[in-house]
């Protein structure tokens, strides 16, 4: 696959994050929403000293309305078609329209300093035909 040019992006200190509670931010430019989450279970490629902070772009996969996180069922929540996608399995699609999964927004974590950073995407971010423009 074509290795794009991604910037990295500080988001926040893991630290900061608490269980549940979503951290809003862009990537990897302004007009691509994501949220960064601290789901309280280690987590398929989770980061951070639990291994439990992931991040998504929210733009649903069906039609591009915001999804929005569930810290009850650690899904994201779309409120146009009801697709629904796992927070821990990589954003897989559980049920809806949706035929994609939510993309993944790949994240480092850095000991030295317990910040978090964006560095790419996994996954084709809704309506674009390339993640960076
Ligand atoms: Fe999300 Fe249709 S836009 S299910």
């Amino acid at each position: 696959r074509v290795m794009l040019d991604y910037p990295k992006t500080t988001i926040s200190k893991a630290g900061d994050l608490k269980v549940g509670q979503p951290v809003s931010f862009t990537y990897p430019d302004n007009s691509s929403p994501c949220t960064l989450v601290k789901t309280g279970r280690e987590t398929q490629g989770g980061i951070g000293p639990d291994g439990d902070i992931v991040a998504y772009s929210i733009l649903c996969t069906h039609m591009g309305c915001p999804v929005s996180y569930s810290s009850e069922e650690r899904t994201f929540k779309c409120p146009c078609h009801f697709s629904v996608f796992d927070s821990e399995l990589n954003g897989q699609m559980v049920s809806g329209q949706a035929t994609e999964n939510l993309p993944r927004i790949l994240l480092n974590y850095r000991d030295s300093d317990d910040s978090i950073e964006a560095v790419g995407v996994e996954g084709l971010i809704y309506g674009r035909q390339a993640n960076i423009l």
